[in-house]
């Protein structure tokens, strides 16, 4: 059964495979077609709020031609408000569905939840753990709009602590020869240690550069993140680190011609609106990646190739 937990456990010739199979099923989607899962159904459970990754797997499923049921908000309105545990959840809905799409608030839980499941679970968020699907969406990107995905310098802006999509993109990127990551973050809210532990482990350089205006001018991808307010422990933490990092058009002005701007979203102020015209700033076409990528995910864990 195949889960996906954690960006860890993915070597480069999956990421390879993947961002085949990616590319394969944007052109299907342009020609129309990307069937083949009829009668397979999901769950997209999720306990934590999202826009893009809930509707862009229920997309994905649906363009395969399955079908989804869907919770959003499951810790208001699941049996979870009734004390039922993730794990009991889990058994009970994998006995109507071929694959668990979850998102979760607690760390671990995608890899708790996967130890009691009868299909395959893939992980869209747990907590400021990982998120290993967003990670390879944002491969997807680099590999499609800076066209290789080894000797990057990659400007990790934000809050690299708490930011889960960070944590996989630097292991999906730890695969790659040459990668060179600059951060560029609060000294509250750094790349965990663990996390930068397993980069320089597999060869790549972790630099600290305070400066976004250095960075930019550096960069092959600027890769911005949210402040992720939701997790500090209090307001006043929050408001400490906000609004340090914005990307505006003296930015812009800093960085090369082919080097491109990122985010996961949703933005909070980190980006302002007025560059979003600039053909360097990929992120809304970053989130419409994740349906073939999606598409790539779910037909490999439901039917191999
Ligand atoms: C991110 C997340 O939920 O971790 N959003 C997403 O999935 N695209 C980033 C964020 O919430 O800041």
């Amino acid at each position: 059964m195949k889960h996906l937990i954690s960006a860890k456990q993915l070597q480069k010739a999956e990421i390879l495979h993947y961002i085949d199979e990616a590319r394969e099923m944007e052109g299907a989607l342009q020609r129309r077609e990307g069937r083949g899962l009829e009668r397979k159904i999901m769950a997209a459970l999720f306990f934590e709020p999202s826009t893009r990754t809930r509707l862009s797997f229920e997309t994905a499923m649906l363009r395969l031609g399955g079908q989804v049921i869907s919770t959003e908000s499951a810790r208001e309105f699941s049996s979870a408000v009734k004390g039922e545990t993730l794990e009991d959840t889990i058994r009970v809905v994998a006995g109507y569905v071929d694959v668990i799409v979850l998102r979760h608030h607690e760390i671990g839980a995608a890899a708790r939840a996967a130890s009691v499941s009868t299909v395959p679970v893939l992980s869209a968020g747990d907590g400021a753990g990982e998120h290993p699907t967003q990670a390879l969406l944002d491969l997807y990107t680099i590999a499609r709009e800076v066209g290789r995905l080894d000797d990057l310098t990659v400007a990790l802006v934000g809050d690299l602590l708490y930011g889960r999509t960070v944590h996989s993109l630097v292991y999906l990127l730890s695969q790659f020869p040459g990668i060179r990551l600059l951060c560029t973050a609060p000294s509250s809210t750094p790349l965990p240690e663990d996390v930068r532990e397993f980069a320089l482990a597999h060869g790549v350089s972790v630099e600290f550069e305070g400066n976004l205006q250095h960075a930019a001018a550096q960069a092959d991808v600027i890769y911005q993140t949210r402040i992720q307010k939701e997790r500090f422990a209090s307001l006043a933490d929050y408001e400490a680190v906000k609004g340090h990092y914005v990307i505006d058009e003296e930015v812009l002005k800093r960085m090369q011609k082919r080097a491109i701007i990122m985010h996961p979203l949703p933005r909070a102020g980190e980006i302002v609106p007025a560059i979003d015209s600039d053909p360097r700033a990929a992120y809304f076409r970053q989130s419409h990646y994740g349906v073939p990528m999606r598409m790539a995910i779910v037909r490999d864990c439901l039917i191999g190739e």
